[in-house]
């Protein structure tokens, strides 16, 4: 009947379209019961959209709170899950990246939210330093007292548009594009971004069928930027729709 993601103290609920608010009720109740870290149980309203990657909730049982305190990986965030895009599912997938990250390397975490991959990646690796950029003003918020709450001194929080923050930014050893579902692939900015000999870590979303083409237009732009690239990985990260996967490449920049 319902698909579900606990953020710490709060639950978000899926359910189906023809389900009626009481039974909703009745199972918000039940979850509550039966999961004793979780505190409230908002059902989701709708997926996320918009630049920003947000979504509506609506509140259904517990204590009245869209702010989530949530770990993971060692790791403590605070944020609302209303204005914040976050994804407890991406928990593997940023600990596999941040395990990656080499002593005294730069790091660049574009689209980075209230800073989930910056902040694992601080604490699990013996980067320099890690730089996350992200549009939202309210998840940038978020993003340095999460900063300070997991006592890092080598995560910076630019709050921006990546197309006019990144240039500003100088060259790193990795970059790690953690995009929105959205048409552009910023990978312009990536290329620019990444050093000779660096890594870029681009997410892309797509079926099964299209993993080709979305090899191929990575390949188009590092073309059209100038760069010679070595495809080192491609992976499924994760499933988002029906038969629509979260890819991950892992590319090396010369
Ligand atoms: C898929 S989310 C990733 C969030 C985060 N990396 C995480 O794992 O939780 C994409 C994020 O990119 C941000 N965003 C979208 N367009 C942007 C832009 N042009 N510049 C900077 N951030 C942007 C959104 O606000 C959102 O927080």
């Amino acid at each position: 009947m319902a698909n579900y993601d606990v953020v710490g103290n709060v639950a978000i609920v899926k359910f189906a379209r023809e389900d009626k608010l009481k039974e909703k009720k009745k199972y918000a109740e039940k979850f509550l019961k039966e999961h004793k870290a979780v505190r409230t149980v908002l059902e989701k309203a709708n997926k996320f959209s918009g630049r920003l990657r947000t979504q509506a909730t609506r509140w259904l049982a517990g204590e009245k709170t869209k702010e989530a305190l949530y770990k993971e990986n060692g790791c403590v965030f605070r944020l609302n899950v209303d204005s914040c895009y976050f994804s407890p599912r991406l928990a593997a997938e940023r600990l596999e990246v941040a395990k990656m990250v080499k002593k005294g390397e730069n790091v660049l975490v574009m689209f980075g939210g209230v800073a989930p991959f910056a902040i694992v990646i601080g604490k699990h690796s013996r980067a320099a330093r890690i730089v996350s950029v992200e549009l939202g003003r309210e998840c940038s918020k978020y993003a340095l007292e999460n900063v300070k709450r997991n006592k890092l001194t080598n995560v910076e929080i630019v709050q921006g548009d990546v197309r006019r923050k990144v240039p500003l930014l100088g060259k790193f050893d990795r970059v790690v594009m953690a995009r929105p579902n959205l048409r552009d692939s910023f990978l312009d900015l990536g290329f620019g971004a990444v050093r000779k000999g660096g890594v870029i870590h681009y997410y892309g979303f797509h079926p099964l069928d299209e993993r080709e083409e979305m090899i191929s237009m990575v390949q188009g732009e590092a073309l059209r930027a100038g760069r010679r690239i070595k495809i080192l990985r491609v992976k499924k990260a994760g499933e988002i729709g029906t038969k629509k996967y979260r890819f991950r490449v892992d590319l090396k920049v010369s």
